[in-house]
């Protein structure tokens, strides 16, 4: 008796969960994880091919700037209309397209502070609601590929070209194992929470 009242009590909740136009907190962090991992993707792959095209970055920097928004665009128009996906940092080089806004930039800070007390797992990815949003991030630490072109020793064509291509630009001087950015997805659905 009692495992058939508990039996209609999950099928009766079930119903109302299908039927109801909210979602599940959970899930909705997995879609954005899927989305995060689309542009992450993207993005990697594109740069894997052109930096072994030609090591000494150049060519994979002017990709950069000509592909990095066009690809992130692309990526975009792959999801459904109530979602997004992006990339922003603390320390930015292109402030126009990937700008952080307080709450991007307190979550990174979060990340920031937490690589300082070594308390930071890189696979810690955060949720912030507000309203019907919510916010999915995952840290992007720098790796030693990214040096060539967010480190400390950038010289000649290749500074030249990041000097002149972004002017205001703050995203040098990172080492490995440091917070570069992260990419943030934004899903804007009911939660049942
Ligand atoms: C070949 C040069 C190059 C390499 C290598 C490179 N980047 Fe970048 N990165 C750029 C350029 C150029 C931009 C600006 C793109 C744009 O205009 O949107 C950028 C932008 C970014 C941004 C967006 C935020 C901002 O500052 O505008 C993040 C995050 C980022 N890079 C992370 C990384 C990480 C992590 C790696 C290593 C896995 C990496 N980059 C390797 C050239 C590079």
């Amino acid at each position: 008796m009692k495992s058939l009242f508990f039996t209609s009590l999950v099928t009766s909740t079930l119903l109302f969960a299908s039927q109801s136009n909210t979602s599940d907190p959970l899930k909705i962090k997995e879609e954005g994880i899927g989305y995060i991992k689309m542009l992450g993707s993207a993005l990697k792959k594109e740069l894997q091919t052109q930096m072994k095209a030609d090591k000494t970055a150049l060519k994979a920097v002017k990709f950069c700037t000509d592909k990095a928004s066009l690809i992130t665009q692309e990526v975009n128009k792959k999801l459904p209309k109530y979602a997004k996906v992006r990339r922003t940092a603390l320390k930015l080089r292109n402030h126009t397209q990937n700008y952080a806004d307080a709450i991007d930039t307190k979550v990174m800070q979060e990340y920031v502070d937490a690589i300082k007390v070594n308390s930071f797992n890189p696979h810690q990815i955060k949720v912030v609601k507000e309203g019907n949003t919510t916010r999915v991030y995952k840290p992007l630490l720098t790796l030693p590929v990214c040096l060539k072109c967010h480190g400390t020793d950038i010289k000649g064509e290749l500074k030249e070209h990041i000097n002149k291509a972004y002017p205001e630009d703050k995203a040098v001087d990172f080492k490995v194992g440091s917070l570069r950015g992260a990419i943030v997805a934004e899903i804007q659905k009911e939660s049942s929470l």
